[in-house]
């Protein structure tokens, strides 16, 4: 519990502490908002369904991330989880404490940083995390406390498990896969992570998630009203502007892998903020552990276009992530190239 960012009260509100300061080379600079980063309205799919695949396709192709406004999705709801999520995080130790855990397997799981035993420098982050789908499976796992917490992430999961779906089937579609190639148990997985990045002294000399890739399918990301999401892009960090109430989709590995790398996980990152602290809901849709993942085989009729990727089980893409955290100096497809 001690290694909790959130724990850490009055002595890191002067000054960083050592084990989380980087060295200067992977100190995130100063990032600039960035206007060109997509923005899609999904109230379009009502007018011009063809041309709203087509944007989606682009983004994922060009950013392998964009911003999704009139999703559905009520701003009641948005906002609620966002509450919610903080005041579970505002809650007193005692209360956190059986949800924390150091053991990569525990479903429900609060923790701090990334791979906070092994790695040489910290990261200004505590995460909860739990599996979402089915709700029935999971839910009595969940927080009592905030009381709100089961009712409201239960709606929250449900919803944004719906829309993920019919992103997935639209980005089916502007594939030219099959009718459904997701709909199965590419994306029965489901779980939700409340990032906490509290209020840092100076985000100069840290981060609060270091540059990855989402190692499942597809991510919706509530970031709240706070800045810190940094997207890559040709070499080059780009700061994610906060939308009200819109979600940060993008593309994960799985996605990138089977549309046989038509379409790009986008790697990202967090640098916390000096303003406000910041709390934000990740959704995450996944494979099964034990689904088949491969470039799609319709993608691959013709000899211009040979597989990228081998095929294999998510679970041993998965693994390296679930004992070690994210790696972040090494490329995770490599080992999956053929
Ligand atoms: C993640 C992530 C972004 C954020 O949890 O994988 O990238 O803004 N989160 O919290
Ligand atoms: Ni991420």
């Amino acid at each position: 519990m001690d290694k909790l960012i959130s724990n850490k009260g009055s002595t890191i509100q002067s000054a960083v502490p050592e084990s989380y300061i980087l060295p200067p080379e992977r100190r995130p600079g100063v990032v600039p908002p960035c206007k060109t980063i997509p923005v899609i309205d999904l109230q379009g799919l009502d007018q011009d369904p063809a041309d709203l695949i087509q944007q989606i396709i682009k983004a994922s192709q060009e950013y392998g991330l964009f911003q999704l406004t009139n999703h559905g999705v009520s701003e009641e709801l948005m906002q609620d989880v966002l509450v919610v999520g903080k005041e579970f995080f505002d809650l007193p130790m005692k209360e956190k404490e059986r949800f924390y855990s150091e053991d990569p397997y525990q479903n429900c799981r609060l923790k701090s940083s990334v791979n906070y035993d092994k790695e040489k420098v910290h990261f200004w982050r505590d995460s909860f995390r739990h599996p979402c789908h089915p709700l029935e499976d999971y839910i009595h796992e969940w927080p009592q406390n905030p009381a709100r917490y089961r009712e409201v992430f239960g709606s929250y999961s449900i919803e944004v498990r719906k829309l993920g779906l019919l992103l997935l089937d639209l980005i089916c579609e502007g594939l030219g896969l099959e009718y459904g190639y997701f709909g199965g148990e590419l994306s029965q997985g489901l779980s939700i992570s409340i990032n906490h990045y509290p209020l840092c002294p100076d985000p100069s000399l840290v981060l609060g998630l270091p540059k990855h890739g989402d190692p499942y399918l597809l991510t919706l990301l509530n970031q709240g009203h706070v800045a810190g999401l940094q997207v890559l892009k040709d070499e080059q960090w780009l700061a994610v502007e906060p939308l009200p109430n819109a979600f940060v989709v993008n593309i994960n590995y799985m996605l990138q892998i089977i549309s046989n790398g038509k379409l790009k996980s986008a790697d990202h990152r967090v640098v916390p903020s000096s303003d406000a602290a910041r709390t934000t809901v990740v959704t995450f849709i996944s494979p099964y552990k034990d689904s088949l993942i491969e470039p799609a085989k319709s993608l691959l009729v013709n000899k211009s276009s040979p597989p990228l990727y081998k095929s294999f089980r998510f679970i041993d893409f998965l693994r390296p992530y679930v004992t070690e955290g994210t790696d972040v100096e090494k490329d995770p497809l490599e080992r999956f190239m053929v």
